[in-house]
C-alpha cells in the first residue's frame, strides 16, 4: 500500500438488492440476472470512462475521474435497469443500489484503498432499491451541473462511521406517484417532467407545526375531494416560499399532484398575470378532444389578454367559469396544487378570479396556496384599503380560506441553518448571526454569505474559522445593506447584468436582458449561470432566471443612479416592444414612463388602458390611464390626449360604481376636449354616473346637453338614449317608454352589439309585463338567454332569471317565481354582484308577502340584507326594509318592525332626491300599513291614497292591486264595508288584467266577505 499513488477520485459502489437470498433459492435465475446486470453496467461504465476496479460478487467498485461522470453514469444505469424492469415480472427484475463519494484514494496495481472506498460502500447501503445516494462532497461538485433533481435527506448515520454524514438522493422521473396513468388527460403535463427544480443550499429547519398543518390540509383535500385555500403570510425573507416549496414537494411525492405556479409582478399590474403563469405550467396543449382544446385555447388567449385586438368581446365571467371547469376536470383525474406567490402585488382581476374560484370550486380536489408579505398591505390611499385586504375581508365573511402566519425561526434553528452553510464554524459566529438576524432566515443566510465573501470567516484546512474575535465581527444591520455590500464585490460586467435585470423585474427573460444590453444571448446566459453557481444572487428556474429573492432585486435597483435607471428602462422598453406582443403594453408603458419618454409612455399607456377596459378589468384600466395623465403632464400640446385619458378613466371608474370620481374626470375631459367623440363619451359617462347616484334631473340635463353637441358616434348616442329612457320610465311609468326601448334594442342589433340588444329586449318585456303579460315573453327570454349563453355572460343569465321570476310573480305563480328569484340571487352571489342580490331579494320577499308567507319573506329579506353592507344600492335596500316592516307587523313583532321602518326612512330620506314613483309608492304603503296598525285611521287613509296614486303613476299594476287589497282588508276590519268593497273591486280589475288567477281569487273571497258582513 505504501507504494500506491494517492489521488482524488470519485468512487461508485453498486450492489444488487436481495441477490444473496435469490441465489440461495434459485441459483440459475440469479446467475442469469447477474449476467444481464453486468452487461448493462459495464457498457455504461466504459461510456463514462469509469475504471472498473473490481467486482465483489454482485457488486461493482468503479472509480471515475470526476464526480459528474460518476453520477451521470449511475443515473443512466438506473435508467437502463428501470427500462429493463418495466416489461418484466416482479421476480425477473433487477434492482440495484448505488452509492457515490469523492475523496482521496490510494491506487495500487489492481485495487484501491482508502476511506473514500469504505464510505462509498456505506453510502450505497443506505440508498433505496433502484436509487442513488451521494455524499455532500459529491453534491458540492456536481450541483447545478446535472439535469435531474437531488434531494437532501439529512445527516445519516453510516455503519462504522463516527459522525453522521449529509446525504442526498437522486430523484427520478419515475419515482413514486410520478408515472401515473395520464391517458384521460393528456393535456396535463406534470411539473416533474419540466426542467429541474432549483436545489436549496440549505436543508429545511423547524416549521414542524406549519408543515403538519399543510400536510393535513393536503390529506383532507385529497381525501374528501374538497377545495381548500390557504394564505401563508409573513415578512420578507421569513420563509414563505420555502415552506410552499416544501409542501409542493411533499404533495408531489405523496399524491403526484399537478402543480400550477404563478407569481405576481411588483411594479406593474398585468391583468390575470399570476393565473396565466400557473395555467402555463399546468397545461400544455397536446392531443386532447376538440372541446377541451377549444376551451384551453380560449382560456389561454383570455389570460394573455389578446382579445382586444381581434374585436372579440371579452367576458370575464366566461373566463371565471372556464377556469373553474378546467380545474374541476383536471382535479377529477388527479389532485391539483395551485400556488400563487406574492399576492400582495396581485392585480385586481386575479383577486376577483381567486375569490370566484374559492366560492365556486368547493367540490374539487384543488389545494390553492398563496403567499404574501404583511408589511406591504398598507392603504393604497387614505381610506382606500389594499386590494388584497379588501378581497380577504370579503372572503373572510364567507369563510373561504385559512391562514398560516410565519414568525421568526427559533435561534437554535437559525444556528443550525447557518451551521449547515458553514459546517463546523465556531459557535460564537453562528450565535452572532442568529442574534443579528432576529429569526429571519434570509437575513441569516445573506449575512453568512457576506461573512464568507468578505473573508471574515474562511475555511482553513477543511474547517471553518473566524479571522477575528466575534466582538469585532460586524454585520450590516439592515438586510438591504448586507446585500448591497455583497453586490459591491461583483465584477463590473456582472454588476451591469444585474443592474439591467433589476429594471426588468424579479423574474427576467435573458432574451430581453441581452437585447437591452446589446450583448450576445449565449454569453448573457453563461454569465447568469456562473452568478447562480457562485453567488446565488440569481437562480435559474422553469421560466428563465430570477433574483434569489425580491430583496436582492430591490438592493440592486436601489443602487442605480437616476440617469442609469432611466437609460436602462428605456432599453428594456424598447427590447420589449420588439417582441410585438400587445399584452406587454402595460409593462412597456411603465418602462417608457420611468425612462422619461412621455410620448411613448402615452402611446402604450392608452393601448393598455383601452385593452383593460375592453376586458372589464377596470382597476387596471384606471391605473394605465393615470399613467398616461402623469406622463402627459400639463403640456399645452397634448390636450386632446389628456382629455381622452380622462374620459377613459372616467368610464372605468363608472363601471366600478365609483360615480363621484368618474364625474370629476368627465368634467376634466369636457373642459379640455373639443373633439366630438371624446366629448360625447364623457357626457355619456357623466349622465350614467348621475343616474347611478340617483340624481335623475342632472342626468337628464346632461343628456340634453349631449343632444345639442355635434358628433356622429352612434353607439354613444344610443347609450345616452337608453339612459334617458331609463329615467323617464322610472319617473312617469314604464309603459311610456316601451316603444322607445324597443327602438333602441333594434339599433343595438344593427350595430352588432348582441349583448346590449339582449338586455334591451328583456327590458322591453319587463315594461310590457307591468300592464299585461306579453304573449311572446318566453320567446324573447329564449333569444336573450341564448345570446348570454353564447358569450358566457352569467350576469345576463341572472337578469333572465329575474325576468322569468317577475313574469310568474305577476301571474301569481308563487312556486315558479320563487324558484327563479332564488336562482337569480344565487347567481348574483356567485358573481359578487351585490346590488343584484338586493334587487332580486326585494321582489322575492314581496312575492312571499303577497302570498301571506310572512316568515318566508322575512327569512329571504334578512338573508339578502347580509350583502347590504357591501352593496351601494340604497334604492332596493329601502324597498326590502319596507317589505320587512310590513311582514313584522303581520306577525306582531312590533320592535323589529319599528327598526325596519326606521332604517327604511333613513335610507329613503338620504337618497330620496329623485327616487322613482315606484319606490315612493312602496315606502308610502309601508308607512300606511304601520299607521293603520297604530290605529291612526285618518293618517292611514291619506297614506294609502297617496301610495296607490304613486303606484298607479308608476304603472306597476300588480303592486297597485296588492295595495288596494291590503287597504280593503283594513277597511273591512274597521267595518267600513262600502269603502272596502270599492277597494276590492279596483283590485280585482287589476288582478284580472294581468291574468293573476290566485290573486283575483283571493280578492273575490274578500269581496264576498265584505258583502256578507254587509248583511246583518
Ligand atoms: N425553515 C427554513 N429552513 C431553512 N431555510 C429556510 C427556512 N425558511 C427560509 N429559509 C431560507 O431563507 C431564505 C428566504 O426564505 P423565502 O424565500 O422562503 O422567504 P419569503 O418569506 O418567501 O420572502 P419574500 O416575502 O421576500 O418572498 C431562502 O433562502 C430559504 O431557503
Ligand atoms: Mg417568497
Amino acid at each position: 500500500m505504501s507504494q500506491g499513488q494517492r489521488r482524488l477520485a470519485a468512487i461508485m459502489f453498486t450492489d444488487i438488492v436481495g441477490y444473496t437470498s435469490l441465489s440461495q433459492h434459485n441459483e440459475a435465475l440469479a446467475l442469469r440476472l447477474l449476467h444481464e446486470h453486468r452487461k448493462v453496467v459495464r457498457s455504461l461504465i466504459s461510456r463514462y470512462q469509469g475504471n472498473e476496479i473490481k467486482t465483489i460478487g454482485d457488486a461493482f467498485l468503479v472509480d471515475f475521474k470526476s464526480a459528474l461522470d460518476a453520477i451521470n453514469c449511475a443515473y443512466e444505469i438506473q435508467g437502463a435497469l428501470h427500462e429493463y424492469n418495466s416489461n418484466r415480472d416482479a421476480e425477473e427484475t433487477i434492482k440495484v443500489r448505488i452509492g457515490i463519494h469523492v475523496g482521496d484514494v490510494v491506487h495500487t496495481e489492481n485495487d484501491v484503498y482508502g476511506d473514500a472506498v469504505n464510505l462509498a460502500s456505506r453510502i450505497e447501503a443506505i440508498a433505496e432499491p433502484g436509487g442513488i445516494a451521494i455524499s455532500e462532497q459529491v453534491h458540492d461538485n456536481i450541483r447545478n451541473k446535472v439535469e435531474f433533481p437531488l434531494e437532501y435527506i439529512g445527516p445519516q448515520d453510516l455503519k462504522n462511521v463516527d459522525a453522521p454524514m449529509g446525504i442526498y438522493r437522486v430523484c427520478f422521473p419515475w419515482d413514486k406517484g410520478i408515472s401515473r396513468e395520464q391517458a384521460v388527460l393528456e393535456i396535463v403535463q406534470m411539473m416533474q417532467t419540466s426542467p429541474k427544480e432549483v436545489p436549496y443550499p440549505t436543508p429545511m429547519f423547524d416549521r414542524e407545526s406549519e408543515r403538519a398543518f399543510l400536510v393535513s390540509a393536503l390529506d383532507e383535500v385529497v381525501g374528501t375531494g374538497k377545495f381548500k385555500l390557504i394564505f401563508i403570510r409573513g415578512e420578507a425573507g421569513i420563509g414563505k416560499t420555502r415552506l410552499l416549496d416544501w409542501i409542493t414537494h411533499e404533495a408531489q411525492e405523496r399524491y403526484g399532484v399537478y402543480v400550477g405556479r404563478g407569481y405576481c409582478l411588483e411594479d406593474v399590474s398585468v391583468p390575470y398575470f399570476p393565473f396565466s403563469e400557473a395555467l402555463n405550467g399546468l397545461l400544455h396543449r397536446g392531443s386532447n378532444d376538440q372541446g377541451t382544446k377549444r376551451a384551453l385555447n380560449w382560456l389561454d388567449r383570455a389570460l394573455r389578454r389578446t382579445f382586444a385586438e381581434e374585436g372579440e368581446e371579452f367576458e370575464c365571467y366566461k373566463l371565471y367559469e372556464n377556469m373553474a371547469k378546467l380545474l374541476e376536470t383536471i382535479s377529477r383525474e388527479n389532485p391539483v396544487l395551485i400556488r400563487l406567490e406574492d399576492v400582495q402585488w396581485s392585480d385586481s382581476a386575479s383577486l376577483g378570479l381567486l375569490h370566484y374560484l374559492a366560492r365556486n370550486i368547493q367540490n374539487s380536489r384543488v389545494l390553492m396556496i398563496c403567499t404574501y408579505r404583511i408589511e406591504e398591505l398598507g392603504e393604497l390611499a387614505p381610506g382606500r384599503p389594499h386590494n388584497l385586504t379588501e378581497t380577504m375581508r370579503l372572503m373572510t365573511r364567507e369563510g373561504l380560506f385559512q391562514t398560516i402566519e410565519l414568525r421568526g425561526l427559533e435561534s437554535e434553528a437559525l444556528t443550525d441553518l447557518t451551521g449547515s452553510l458553514i459546517p463546523g464554524a465556531p459557535k460564537r459566529v453562528l450565535q452572532l448571526v442568529a442574534r443579528e438576524s432576529e429569526g429571519n432566515p434570509f437575513y441569516a443566510i445573506e449575512s453568512t454569505r457576506f461573512l464568507i465573501e468578505t473573508g471574515v470567516i474562511e475555511k482553513v484546512e477543511g474547517a471553518w474559522a473566524a479571522r477575528m474575535p466575534s466582538g469585532q465581527i460586524e454585520i450590516p444591520n439592515a438586510i438591504l445593506d448586507v446585500i448591497s455590500r455583497r453586490l459591491s464585490r461583483l465584477a463590473p460586467e456582472d454588476r451591469q447584468l444585474l443592474d439591467c435585470a433589476s429594471v426588468i423585474g424579479e423574474h427576467f427573460n435573458p432574451k430581453i436582458l441581452s437585447t437591452a444590453l446589446g450583448i450576445d444571448e449565449l454569453s448573457c446566459v453563461q454569465r447568469l449561470a456562473r452568478l447562480y453557481r457562485e453567488t446565488w444572487l440569481v437562480v435559474e428556474d422553469r421560466m428563465g432566471y430570477r433574483f434569489d429573492h425580491a430583496k436582492v432585486r430591490e438592493a440592486v435597483y436601489r443602487g442605480l443612479t437616476g440617469s442609469l435607471a432611466k437609460e436602462l428602462h428605456r432599453r428594456v422598453a424598447s427590447a420589449m416592444s420588439n417582441v410585438k406582443d400587445s399584452s406587454l403594453a402595460v409593462e412597456i408603458a411603465y418602462h417608457y414612463h420611468q425612462s422619461g419618454d412621455a410620448a411613448k409612455a402615452i402611446e402604450f399607456g392608452m393601448v393598455a388602458g383601452n385593452q383593460a377596459k375592453l376586458m372589464s378589468v377596470f382597476i387596471e384600466a384606471v391605473s394605465s390611464y393615470t399613467l398616461v395623465l402623469e406622463a402627459a403632464g400639463v403640456d399645452g400640446e397634448r390636450i386632446e390626449l389628456r382629455a381622452k385619458a380622462y374620459a377613459g378613466r372616467a368610464e372605468a371608474l363608472h363601471e366600478q360604481g365609483l360615480h363621484q370620481k368618474a364625474m370629476e374626470d368627465c368634467k376634466n375631459a369636457l373642459s379640455l376636449s373639443k373633439e366630438p367623440s371624446t366629448r360625447l363619451n364623457a357626457l355619456r359617462v357623466l349622465a350614467g354616473s348621475y343616474l347611478g347616484i340617483g340624481h335623475f334631473s342632472e342626468a337628464l340635463e346632461i343628456v340634453r346637453q349631449a343632444d345639442a353637441e355635434p358628433g356622429e358616434e352612434t353607439l354613444e348616442r344610443l347609450y345616452l338614449k337608453d339612459i334617458e329612457e331609463a329615467i323617464i320610465a322610472r319617473r312617469s311609468g314604464y309603459s311610456t317608454t316601451t316603444e322607445a326601448v324597443r327602438e333602441i334594442s333594434r339599433a343595438f342589433l344593427k350595430l352588432g352589439r348582441r349583448k346590449d340588444y339582449a338586455y334591451a329586449i328583456l327590458t322591453v318585456a319587463e315594461h310590457e309585463m307591468m300592464t299585461k303579460l306579453p304573449p311572446d315573453f318566453f320567446q324573447v327570454v329564449k333569444e336573450a338567454s341564448d345570446i348570454f349563453e353564447e358569450s358566457g355572460d352569467l350576469a345576463g343569465q341572472q337578469f333572465v332569471h329575474a325576468m322569468i321570476a317577475e313574469y310568474y310573480f305577476t301571474k301569481g305563480d308563487v312556486a315558479l317565481s320563487a324558484e327563479n328569484y332564488s336562482e337569480a340571487v344565487n347567481l348574483n352571489k356567485k358573481l359578487g354582484l351585490y346590488d343584484g342580490i338586493l334587487w332580486a331579494t326585494w321582489y322575492w320577499a314581496m312575492l312571499y308577502e303577497n302570498a301571506g308567507l310572512y316568515n318566508d319573506a322575512i327569512r329571504v329579506a334578512l338573508d339578502g340584507l347580509g350583502s347590504a353592507t357591501i352593496a351601494e344600492a340604497p334604492y332596493p335596500e329601502s324597498g326590502i326594509y319596507a317589505t320587512l316592516a310590513r311582514c313584522y307587523l303581520r306577525i306582531n313583532s312590533c320592535d323589529e318592525a319599528n327598526k325596519a321602518l326606521r332604517r327604511m326612512n333613513e335610507l329613503y330620506e338620504a337618497h330620496s332626491k329623485d327616487a322613482s314613483a315606484g319606490l315612493q309608492g312602496m315606502v308610502e304603503r309601508a308607512r300606511a300599513f304601520n299607521l293603520a296598525f297604530e290605529g291612526r285611521k285618518e293618517d292611514a287613509d291619506r297614506a294609502y291614497a297617496n301610495s296607490i296614486d304613486l303606484l298607479k303613476r308608476f304603472g306597476m299594476w300588480i303592486h297597485e292591486a296588492e295595495a288596494h287589497r291590503e287597504y280593503g282588508e283594513l277597511l273591512l276590519e274597521q267595518k267600513r264595508l262600502k269603502e272596502a268593497r270599492s277597494q276590492f273591486e279596483a283590485s280585482l280589475i287589476l288582478f284580472a288584467s294581468v291574468e293573476n288567477v290566485p290573486g283575483a281569487e283571493r280578492v273575490r273571497n274578500s269581496l264576498s266577505r265584505a258583502s256578507s258582513s254587509g248583511q246583518p
